[in-house]
């Protein structure tokens, strides 16, 4: 039995790389384990977004949490905007943790270098420390993400260390990331050497499955993915990078080896392929959706479960920063 936590931050939309990195993953924790799975609500303010986008994405987030089979008696399920401890937290934290490690964060740079330099917020380069916060909160030791993810709970952990040595007890969990065996980082259909992400950007688009998008799109989507002249089905993410992420789209969705699958397509065209990919595809996401637009149709029992969710967050939270502020002084 283990503390496990894991959230999603609602912005933009969701896809199948979060998909295939989080939601789907959830649910196998949760029947042996004590799990916590939030809406990272505050984390969605580091970039601007709209007031209405994100409160309808927020519900989005949970509908999706649901239809992959996260149950609300089984895993406590909250936004974290409810829980006021974790910003006390984070003002805690923020003391123990370094200019030059945030600086480091590879999402960091990746996100501020698209924005004004003189524009960057505070909150996008301290992402990592609200993080760490979520998952001290709950005392969690194992966090399920995508590969973009690990870094920062390594960082969570580097901080845990330095503050239970400074206190010298164990104040703070030892997290660890898990990540899934196929599907870490599901790359663009359209630029494969760079991730499937949320971004709006309208000229990205046609690489990103977005978790909404009609069977249509899904199946011209795929069918369209940039791949190779080599005309070989063989996992090269180097040499291959558009047909190897294909086929880790395909092994998540079937739940086989990359090697079986190397098999089943030897002599296969691309063509072939492809509509075996997306065939995959709709076999999984067609009924996930199905279950997500009927949670979603109904505001009211989601505001339901997140009133329910953080009435349990809140106890398991508080327990944590009673432990913490003694063991600074600030009690
Ligand atoms: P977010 O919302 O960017 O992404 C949610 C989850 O989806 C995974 N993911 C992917 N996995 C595989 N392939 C992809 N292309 C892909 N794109 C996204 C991410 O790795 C992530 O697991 N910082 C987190 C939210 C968060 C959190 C936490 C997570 C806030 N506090 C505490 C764990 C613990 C985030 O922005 O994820």
């Amino acid at each position: 039995m283990a503390r496990i936590l894991s959230g999603v931050k609602p912005t933009g939309k969701m896809t199948l790389g979060n998909y295939i990195g989080s939601f789907r993953n959830f649910p196998s924790f949760q029947e042996d384990n004590e799990s916590y799975i939030f809406v990272a609500d505050i984390h969605a303010l580091t970039l601007p977004i709209d007031p209405a986008n994100l409160r309808s994405t927020t519900y989005d987030v949970i509908s999706f949490y649901l239809a992959a089979g996260l149950d609300p008696n089984k895993t406590v399920l909250f936004k974290q905007s409810d829980i006021k401890e974790v910003a006390v937290l984070n003002s805690i934290l923020i003391n123990y943790i370094y200019m030059g490690e945030l600086s480091r964060m590879t999402q960091f740079k990746a996100k501020s270098a698209k924005l004004n330099q003189k524009k960057i917020g505070v909150g996008l380069f301290a992402y990592p420390v609200l993080m760490a916060a979520d998952i001290f909160m709950y005392d969690a030791e194992i966090v399920p993400v995508g590969d973009d993810q690990i870094q920062h709970v390594e960082l969570a952990h580097d901080i845990a260390k330095r503050f239970n040595s400074r206190y010298n007890a164990k104040l703070l969990s030892m997290p660890k990331s898990v990540t899934p065996k196929v599907g870490k980082r599901i790359m663009s259909l359209q630029d494969p050497l760079h991730k499937m992400s949320k971004s709006d950007d309208p000229k990205k688009q046609k690489g990103v499955i977005y978790l909404q998008d009609s069977e249509k799109d899904i199946r011209k989507k795929i069918m369209s993915a940039i791949t190779d002249s080599e005309a070989v089905v063989r996992f090269d993410p180097e040499k291959k990078p558009g047909i190897s992420n294909l086929l880790s789209i395909y092994c998540a969705m079937k739940k086989v080896e990359i090697s079986d699958a190397e098999k089943t397509f030897n002599n296969c065209n691309y063509g072939v392929f492809k509509k075996a990919v997306a065939d995959a595809v709709m076999e999984e996401i067609g009924p996930f959706q199905k279950k997500f637009f009927a949670y979603r149709s109904d505001e009211k029992k989601l505001d339901e479960i997140f009133e329910q969710g953080a009435i349990k967050a809140r106890q398991a939270a508080s327990v944590v920063l009673e432990r913490v502020k003694k063991a600074v002084g600030l009690k």
